[in-house]
């Protein structure tokens, strides 16, 4: 299974969140997290890996690859048992390399695909956008993770991008990050509904951030608020392949619905994309002041 994690405004957390995905990956599955991001990784750096192997070596051996062990190969394993391609901190190397690993049709992206019909391959596509190197993974994943803060600013950034992200994939799976709008005003005014949210969870992050030392075979991930919902999404999709999600008739926008400033109607309207599956988040009650 490939499943890609993008933003498409600010940093809401997705390489928090990728890692989290896959190392909390239910078993049996072997993982394995890939760092597709053109401004840079940032894994490596927190985790204290080598610079090499990575996402710059399987660039290149890509080219003439056959095998699809040659993943594996430019992977590092980090101390809580979790296979990496790491991306370059440099923005101009990592967009390189993806570059390379991603252009040519039938080369990396092919490789990487294949790897994903006998694991679990998460990719790490940081912002994306039309171009982005990193496109060509997302819009062959069998599930494209899409993470935005649920404030105003980003949540009408995530309206305008919706209809070219319903071009990528048709059913993208969005995640809301801290606190904000509630899932269902969001699923009124961007017609996806949240599959959850990610709380703002500090001690979690400084795990998936190597700030505080996980040791292989320790729970201390699976039990945090951001390896819970990581867990949860990572069931969710596995439930989701399993049964496929019948198409939902759009509906129109009722006038007055509009609940979340600077979301335009048009965009939203349009954005011709299905519902997601059905969300496991709590309801958390909107609050009256909201940053924007
Ligand atoms: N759920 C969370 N709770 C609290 N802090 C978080 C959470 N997720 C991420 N962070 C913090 O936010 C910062 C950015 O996280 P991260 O690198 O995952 O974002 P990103 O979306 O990948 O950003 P970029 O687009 O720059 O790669 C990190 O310092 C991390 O510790
Ligand atoms: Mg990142």
């Amino acid at each position: 299974m490939l499943v890609a994690v993008a933003s498409v405004k600010g940093s809401p957390g997705v390489s928090v969140f990728s890692l989290a995905l896959a190392a909390c990956w239910p078993a049996p599955a072997r993982t394995l997290l890939i760092e597709a991001d053109p401004s840079g990784g940032d894994v490596g750096v927190r985790m204290g890996m080598a610079t090499t192997p990575g996402l710059v070596s399987l660039a290149a051996a890509a080219r003439h690859a056959e095998d699809l062990l040659v993943v594996w190969q430019h992977a590092q394993v980090l101390p809580l048992g979790l296979p990496v391609v790491a991306a370059p901190a440099d923005g101009d190397r990592a967009r390189t390399a993806l570059s390379a690993l991603t252009s040519e049709p039938g080369t990396g992206t092919r490789l990487v695909r294949a790897i994903a019909s006998e694991a679990v391959v998460i990719v790490d596509c940081g912002r994306i956008e039309a171009g982005s190197p990193g496109l060509p993974l997302a819009r062959c994943a069998d599930a494209l993770i899409l993470l935005s803060r649920a404030h105003a600013a980003d949540l009408a950034h995530l309206a305008h991008r919706l209809p070219a992200i319903g071009g990528w994939t048709p059913q993208p799976v969005l995640l809301l990050v801290g606190n904000g709008y509630s899932p269902a005003e969001v699923a009124r005014e961007l017609r996806v509904a949240p599959l959850g949210r990610i709380p703002d969870d500090p001690r979690g992050a400084a795990l998936l951030c190597g700030r505080t030392i996980v040791r292989p075979g320790s729970r201390v991930l699976e039990r945090s608020a951001v390896g819970g919902v990581a867990r949860k999404v990572a069931t969710t999709l596995l439930a989701r392949r399993a049964i496929p999600i019948p198409r939902v008739v759009e509906q129109r926008l009722a006038p007055g619905l509009h609940v979340v400033p600077g979301v335009p109607t048009a965009a939203i309207s349009a954005n011709g994309l299905k519902p997601a599956p059905q969300p496991f988040h709590e309801e958390i009650p909107s609050r009256g002041g909201r940053a924007s």
